[in-house]
């Protein structure tokens, strides 16, 4: 039964791949009109009934691979100078016709290189900022914080990536988490007020080794995700498979040359699209990419490419090297050959 399900979906799949992505919805902020809110009211009231008739075991759960385009990025952190930026640029973009077309991909630099990386690097790739603030006790009902630009020395806003037509934003990453002290909580609201400025949004989610030693992995994952819903439950879902995208990135793996094994990476994925099933909708969990980050390299990119449930990679090290990033990205073939798409 789950194989046939499996075979559904990669077929659905098959006809869902774009050849260019489409990133209509940064245009798209929504007003909601009273029909749309009709529709989501009908919306929320069948997945209330969804989950009721789940947890009676009425409903099969669908978990299997997602539906989208594979998706690389690149966390340059907080590394580069203007000239070993302006090299890594030319290295990327001296690869270009070496890159596979059916993957996307985007590069996190600096905000102080973000202009001259988004002015330079070829269209191949997206440029993604690391970070965008909101105030960490701003309470909004509406769920846009609308009101990050202003006395704040020192932030970057939303409102000005887009403004630069910056198309992506890292959130939520640990180094964040762990060293900056962005909550559960702040990041859902980072999520909610980028989403509302139009960006696509990466949240990392992930797990410290102590965590993952003492049983509670799946607690601290669905906890950060809960926190992200939480801000975007309410709102259309429709645009959340292709501008919400999940790095899975255990801490204990980040910069350490420790990658997570298959198994270990597969059944976090798998238990993470349960999750959005589950909490979310069927639809989000198929559409959703989820990432893994933590050690990723030339190396050891393709075998972990072959498991169902990985959608792409977001590589820190190795992706201020032109070459293994460009190899890192061309790994997207080995996963459409091993799931069949
Ligand atoms: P790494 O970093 O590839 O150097 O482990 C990944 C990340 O932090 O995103």
């Amino acid at each position: 039964m789950m194989a046939s399900v499996a075979m559904m979906m990669r077929a659905a799949a098959a006809t869902t791949i774009q050849t260019t992505p489409s990133y209509s919805h940064l245009t798209a902020r929504k007003t909601m009109t009273p029909s749309a809110r009709t529709r989501k009211n009908h919306r929320m009231d069948n997945n209330n009934n969804n989950n009721r008739r789940r947890r009676r075991g009425e409903l099969l759960q669908i978990v299997s691979e997602g539906t989208g385009r594979f998706i690389v990025g690149g966390n340059w952190k907080c590394n580069g100078t203007r000239e070993s930026v302006k090299a890594l640029v030319e290295a990327l973009n001296k690869n270009v016709p070496n890159i596979e077309k059916n993957c996307d991909i985007y590069c996190c630099p600096t905000f102080l290189h973000l202009p001259y990386v988004k002015d330079n690097l070829n269209e191949r790739f997206n440029v993604c900022a690391q970070n965008s603030w909101v105030e960490a006790d701003l309470v909004d009902p509406e769920h846009h914080y609308d009101s990050t630009t202003g006395a704040f020395t020192g932030e970057i806003s939303a409102e000005m990536l887009e403004d630069l037509q910056v198309p992506f934003v890292l959130l939520g990453h640990s180094e964040r988490r762990t060293l900056l002290g962005d909550t559960d909580e702040i990041v859902g609201k980072k999520v909610a007020h980028a989403r509302y400025h139009g960006l696509s949004v990466v949240v990392c989610v992930g797990e410290t080794l102590e965590e993952r030693e003492n049983g509670t992995t799946f607690d601290v994952i669905f906890k950060q995700l809960k926190a992200v819903a939480k801000e975007i439950d309410d709102r259309e879902h429709s645009s959340w498979g292709s501008s919400v995208v999940i790095a899975y990135e255990p801490i204990w793996a980040i910069g350490t040359g420790k990658v997570a094994t298959p198994e270990q990476v597969q059944e976090v994925h798998s238990k993470i699209r349960s999750w959005l099933a589950e909490n979310v909708s069927e639809d989000v969990a198929k559409a959703t990419r989820i990432q893994y980050g933590g050690s990723v390299n030339a190396s050891n990119c393709a075998d972990l490419a072959k498991l169902s449930d990985i959608d792409g990679f977001l590589v820190g090290g190795a992706s201020l090297n032109g070459d293994d990033f460009a190899a890192i990205c061309n790994a997207s073939s080995v996963h459409y050959k091993a799931v069949g798409r």
